[in-house]
């Protein structure tokens, strides 16, 4: 079996599940690299000088979240309309003494039209409360830099099937602080157990998932076109052309996979081919 019967059965069984949307209207897709703590300036450097020979297609938007001190390197070299940068986090606050923080206009300074915030790292290692995630969203949108959020469940709590749950608190904590803004932010579905181990959830479940949060934002009121969730979590080559045929799959936030520019750029590719 060759790799475009492989492709084939693939989207048949996306299709028998009932899990395509409108057959034939080419979607568009968000793939964003979240570098988290890795890379160097060196790295750096040679990655986005490798990516100014990437084609991106019309349907496909890319965007880099490099650690804070190389977001210079972006803002010098970047050229490229298509591909858009931010941070990791930003803080809560305005300005002020708080020591080690980044607030969101220093990072409009530096040429930063997006931010993560709320990644589960940041939730368990550093104590970002629904909450604080919602006001680190909400400080990003004073400054237009648009919010990337990132929810997810644990294993355990999806094995309680608590999931719904646990996914709902973390969406209503954004909307009790900025109300039918979060339609101005992206969602990210990231579930905890599916982060950097290379396990990945059945594309049932992605569905699921995905048309729950659909479902909690249109009730905030959201029309549908300012929905965007994206997927991540264990995110490759070989996987990311089944997950993009999902309906309410707008895209990924891409971790390990997206650290070499040429993997970075294969994946890239494939989205454009769906
Ligand atoms: P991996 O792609 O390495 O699993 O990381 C996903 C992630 O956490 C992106 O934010």
């Amino acid at each position: 079996m060759d790799k475009r019967d492989i492709e084939m059965l693939v989207r048949r069984r996306v299709q028998e599940l009932g899990l395509d949307m409108n057959p034939g209207v080419k979607k568009e897709y968000i793939i964003a690299a979240n570098w988290k703590m890795n890379m160097s300036e060196k790295e750096t450097k040679r990655f986005l000088e490798e990516m100014k020979a990437v084609h991106i297609a019309d349907n496909i938007k890319v965007m880099i979240f490099p650690p804070y001190p190389y977001l210079h390197l972006f803002k010098e070299n970047l050229r490229y309309e298509k591909i858009a940068y931010g941070a990791q986090d930003v803080a809560k606050e305005e300005k002020g003494a708080y020591t080690g923080e980044v607030s969101a206009s220093m990072l409009g300074d530096m040429g930063c039209s997006l931010t993560i915030v709320g990644h589960s790292e940041r939730r368990t290692y550093y104590g970002d409360t629904p909450q604080i995630v919602a006001q680190k969203a909400k400080a990003a949108l004073t400054y237009q830099i648009t919010p990337v959020v990132c929810i997810g469940e644990t294993l355990d709590e999806r094995q309680q099937q608590r999931y719904k749950e646990v996914l709902k608190e973390q969406l209503d904590a954004v909307y009790n602080e900025i109300g039918t803004k979060v339609g101005d932010c992206i969602i990210a579905y990231e579930p905890v157990w599916a982060i950097g181990t290379g396990v990945i959830p059945t594309l049932e479940q992605i569905y699921e998932t995905h048309k729950y949060i659909f479902d909690v934002l249109k009730a905030y009121g959201l029309a549908h076109e300012n929905i965007k969730i994206l997927y991540g979590g264990s995110v490759n080559a070989k996987n990311v052309k089944e997950i993009a045929s999902v309906e309410h799959v707008n895209g990924f936030l891409i971790g390990g996979a997206s650290l070499k520019a040429e993997s970075f750029k294969n994946i890239i590719g494939l989205a454009s081919e769906v």
